[in-house]
């Protein structure tokens, strides 16, 4: 099987999972898996890029990841900032818009200003969307809506009766973020674990065993292949 250059999906989200793993496999501890975990993610964005897919959702930490040990923690952190003082750059050559999804506020003061920058700096960029769920989780999403949903309608703004799915998805972190078409999934775990809930209501799911470090072009070309053989019906019948 080929990938078909024309029947690409609009936006892939990708659940990056594995890192910790396998760092564990090869006797290291988990944070060189994080490592090499950035550099793939680096490769995988590229490629989307390549491809003329227009959006990509990167899932990098999660709200429930927080009760990790505090090392890995920063040095996730730190793998971010220099992700994004790196790559602002390559961005700007590539037409990259940068996008953090997610409570970022809640980030250290330092990567808050670092992610606000590059957003900045890259809105007016026209080749790809490149989100990066950050202090994300798909519960928090949308009850952060029902709030500023159910304010707007105390302050009468809104009518409960307007409250249709286009206008509740404006207030979610991805309003102008069309809804996954692919989720890919590494490491073998069976779960959504949080992420886009909302947002992925009708999305093809795909599931490797292969740790996120292991993760490569030609796995994603399989994961995209797989995506492209499915008949997407969205309830209706097809002829
Ligand atoms: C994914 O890899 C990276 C993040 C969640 C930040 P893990 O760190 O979850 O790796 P495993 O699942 O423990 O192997
Ligand atoms: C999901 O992976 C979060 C990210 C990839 C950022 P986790 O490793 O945190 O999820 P669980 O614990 O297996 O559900
Ligand atoms: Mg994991």
């Amino acid at each position: 099987m080929e990938l078909d250059l024309k029947k690409l999906p609009t936006h892939v989200a990708i659940i990056m999972d594995g890192n910790g793993r396998w760092a564990k496999s090869r006797g290291l501890p988990r944070v060189y898996g994080h490592k090499k975990g950035a550099e793939v993610a680096r490769n995988i964005i590229d490629k989307t890029c390549e491809l003329g897919i227009p959006y990509l959702t990167l899932f990098a930490f999660s709200k429930e990841n927080w009760q990790r040990p505090e090392h890995e923690i920063q040095v996730l952190f730190m793998l971010l900032e220099d992700y994004l003082n790196k790559e602002l750059p390559e961005m700007q050559k590539k037409g990259i818009r940068f996008r953090g999804v997610g409570d970022i506020e809640e980030f250290p003061e330092r990567l808050v200003k670092k992610i606000k920058e590059v957003e900045e700096k890259t809105k007016n960029n026209k080749n790809m969307t490149l989100c990066l769920a950050l202090n994300y989780g798909g519960k928090q999403d949308i009850l952060r809506a029902v709030r500023l949903i159910a304010e707007k309608v105390k302050s009468g703004e809104l009518s409960p009766e307007n409250i249709s799915e286009e206008v509740f998805k404006k207030y979610l972190h991805t309003p102008d973020i069309p809804d996954p078409d692919l989720l890919i999934r590494t490491s073998g775990e069976l779960r959504i674990s949080n992420f886009y809930l909302f947002q992925l209501a009708y999305t093809e799911l795909y599931f490797t065993p292969v740790f996120w470090p292991d993760f490569n072009e030609e796995e994603y070309i399989k994961a995209l292949i797989s995506y492209q053989q499915r008949e997407r019906r969205f309830g209706k019948v097809n002829d």
